[in-house]
């Protein structure tokens, strides 16, 4: 198996950390991003004493001189980028009356403007390779309605509609654009009392990284392009 350099934002709690685990024990080497620097050592001293290859990387993706740095730093140290997972992302659950402009500035910040300066800082050597892989955590909410979810769903649709344009002019250069819009993963991202009452029902994140890396480990002439994965029993 040739090993791959692979890239995942939001990596230091939930569903980014188990894409991470996913990568690695598959035999990739992980550069692991987020903002909380002892979280991303953990992971990484983790997979080292399992005796793979991963490095931590501290970056804010409201920053773009934050996510430069970081495809800078990662591309010094391993060469390349095979492989960016657009996963870092936040949410406020807050009806639409409540919802105020910082809220808004947060969420599209963090989950569309982080996605698409992390792209853009990755895909100019991926088009001199003519080969990569761009993959999207999305959500179920960027194309079905919830309440109080206004803002986040905005941002999830936003990028939803962004990789699908980009998907089109990237075909031509080998480079793969995929999404996957989970729906409820019992992570951090749900108020505590939530996920205690639908603990059962959620998916977890460990499924969504193997899904991840299902996406990825396909043959070259192979693109999935969206997956949709929800709680068997709906959602919530
Ligand atoms: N849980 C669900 O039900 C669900 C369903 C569908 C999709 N998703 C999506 O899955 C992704 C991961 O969320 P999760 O459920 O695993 O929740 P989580 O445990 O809260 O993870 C969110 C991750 O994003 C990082 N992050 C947040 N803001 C950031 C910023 N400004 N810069 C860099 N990193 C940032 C956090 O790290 P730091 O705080 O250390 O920076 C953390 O690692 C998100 O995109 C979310 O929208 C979740």
């Amino acid at each position: 198996m040739e090993q791959k350099v692979i890239w995942v934002t939001g990596a230091s709690t939930g569903i980014g950390k188990e894409i991470a685990n996913a990568f690695s024990k598959a035999g990739h080497i992980v550069a692991v991003s987020a903002r909380r620097k002892s979280r991303l050592v953990k992971i990484v001293s983790e997979i080292k004493f399992a005796d793979r290859e991963a490095s931590a990387f501290v970056c804010n993706v409201m920053s773009e001189r934050s996510i430069q740095s970081t495809a800078k730093r990662i591309m010094e140290k391993y060469g390349r980028i095979d492989c960016l997972i657009n996963n870092a992302g936040s949410t406020v659950f807050k009806s639409f009356t409540d919802t105020k402009s910082f809220d808004y500035d947060m969420v599209l910040n963090t989950n569309l403007r982080g996605a698409f300066l992390c792209i853009k800082s990755v895909l100019p050597q991926m088009i001199k390779k003519k080969k990569g892989h761009i993959i999207n955590v999305l959500s179920v909410a960027a194309n079905t309605a919830f309440e109080n979810s206004a803002v986040y769903s905005a941002s999830k649709a936003g990028l939803l509609a962004l990789s699908n344009c980009l998907r089109e002019e990237v075909r031509r250069y080998n480079i793969k654009i995929s999404n996957i819009l989970p729906g409820a993963v019992e992570t951090a991202m749900w108020e505590s009392k939530a996920r205690q009452r639908y603990k059962n029902r959620m998916m977890q994140p460990e499924d969504i990284g193997k899904i991840v890396y299902d996406i990825y480990n396909q043959p070259k002439r192979v693109l999935i392009e969206d997956v949709i994965v929800r709680p068997l029993k709906g959602d919530i």
